[in-house]
């Protein structure tokens, strides 16, 4: 078998899919109120992306994991599941969605294949929902929630970015929701990466989130079966109230353990999420290509790939897609 080393030796087995840049929320830290969508025309068909995958798959990549925008927006996205999972070699595929439109769709995913859900939701307040997805609807992530936990998701992990001002109200009601339910919380440290101006000082940064549970949740202490190439630090409640994870990439960088590369819904290849080069695969998916063609240019973007990003250096310059386009 192949493998996608880059030049710092790292191998990727992870390819995270954007299906869509649509969304049915505006997240603030995410992308703009008056945001310009790709026309439908320019989407990679789910026949495409799946051809990509079946060259990706004998170069290693065993994990995938589709994103948006909101994934579920993209009409049937259980066919896409259906068309990844028997592809020889793909082992996992998982689905990071906002969860309004889950409780609808949550059983034909599962039953197409998909093994693994993370669910963004930063608030259960409806209040401060509104403030930061400029939408209503945290009942509907929550049913959307439930109804995959009774569908039997083995893992439902619960998504929150960690915004100075804002988390400290969420916190704790947000990680008592999870433990009822056996959902893994994971904080995200707030990256630049969204529409708005980013300032260091708006991340509540991994030890505030871990002071902040020690003192009002319970004690945790360092899991010991955590996946090291996977963004998230996890942790265990000392009380057997079960795991929580903190994505630390402002305090804590973990590219040196990055395995992941990227497709965006109109087909380029991105080395990195702060990457601010793209490799152009839809001519060669759509018409010109080989699969021998496919898999250079998957290799040529592995190759070309950077020790990591720069949030915390004066070098830093900020990509020309916005989260919602990328995927996260
Ligand atoms: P699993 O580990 O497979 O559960 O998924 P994940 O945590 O990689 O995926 P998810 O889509 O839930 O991402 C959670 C957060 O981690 C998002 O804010 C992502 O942008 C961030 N993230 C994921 N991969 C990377 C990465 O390579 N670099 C950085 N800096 N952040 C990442
Ligand atoms: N910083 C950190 N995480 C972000 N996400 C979106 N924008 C940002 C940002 N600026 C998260 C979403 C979702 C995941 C894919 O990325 O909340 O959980
Ligand atoms: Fe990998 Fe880039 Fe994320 Fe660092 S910022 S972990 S190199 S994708």
């Amino acid at each position: 078998m192949d493998s996608l080393l880059d030049g710092f030796g790292r191998v990727h087995n992870n390819l995270r899919i954007s299906v869509t840049d649509r969304c049915n929320l505006r997240c603030t830290y995410c992308m703009p109120e008056d945001v310009t969508f790709l026309d439908r025309g320019q989407l990679l068909t789910f026949e495409e992306i799946a051809y990509l995958v079946r060259v990706a798959a004998p170069l290693g990549v065993n994990k995938l994991r589709l994103t948006g925008g909101e994934p579920l927006m993209r009409k049937d996205l259980h066919k896409l599941v259906r068309l990844l999972t028997p592809i020889p070699g793909i082992a996992d595929i998982g689905l990071t969605t906002n969860g309004l439109l889950l409780k609808a769709q949550a059983e034909e995913l599962r039953d197409a294949g998909l093994t693994r859900l993370n669910v963004s939701l930063d608030t259960l307040d409806p209040d401060r929902f509104r403030e930061l997805t400029r939408r209503d609807g945290v009942e509907n992530v929550v049913e959307g929630l439930l109804a995959a936990k009774a569908v039997g998701f083995a893992s439902i992990k619960v998504n929150a970015v960690a915004i100075r001002g804002l988390i400290e109200h969420d916190a704790v009601p947000l990680a008592n929701f999870c433990r009822t339910h056996g959902f893994e919380l994971r904080f995200i440290e707030y990256m630049p990466i969204g529409a708005e101006a980013w300032e260091r000082e708006k991340c509540f940064l991994a030890h505030e989130i871990l002071d902040l549970l020690e003192r009002e949740v319970s004690p945790l202490a360092p899991s010991s079966d955590y996946d090291p190439h996977a963004p998230a630090m996890e942790f265990d409640y000392a009380d057997g109230g079960g795991r929580v994870g903190i994505i630390a990439s402002v305090s804590r960088p973990f590219c040196r353990s990055c395995n992941r590369i990227r497709l965006t819904a109109d087909g380029k290849l991105r080395n990195c999420l702060f990457a601010l080069d793209e490799v152009d695969v839809k001519p060669l998916l759509r018409q010109t290509g080989t699969d021998a063609a496919i898999a250079e240019a998957i290799r040529r973007n592995v190759a070309a790939k950077w020790e990591g990003h720069e949030i915390n250096s004066a070098k830093f310059v900020k990509p020309l897609r916005t989260m919602h386009a990328i995927g996260g």
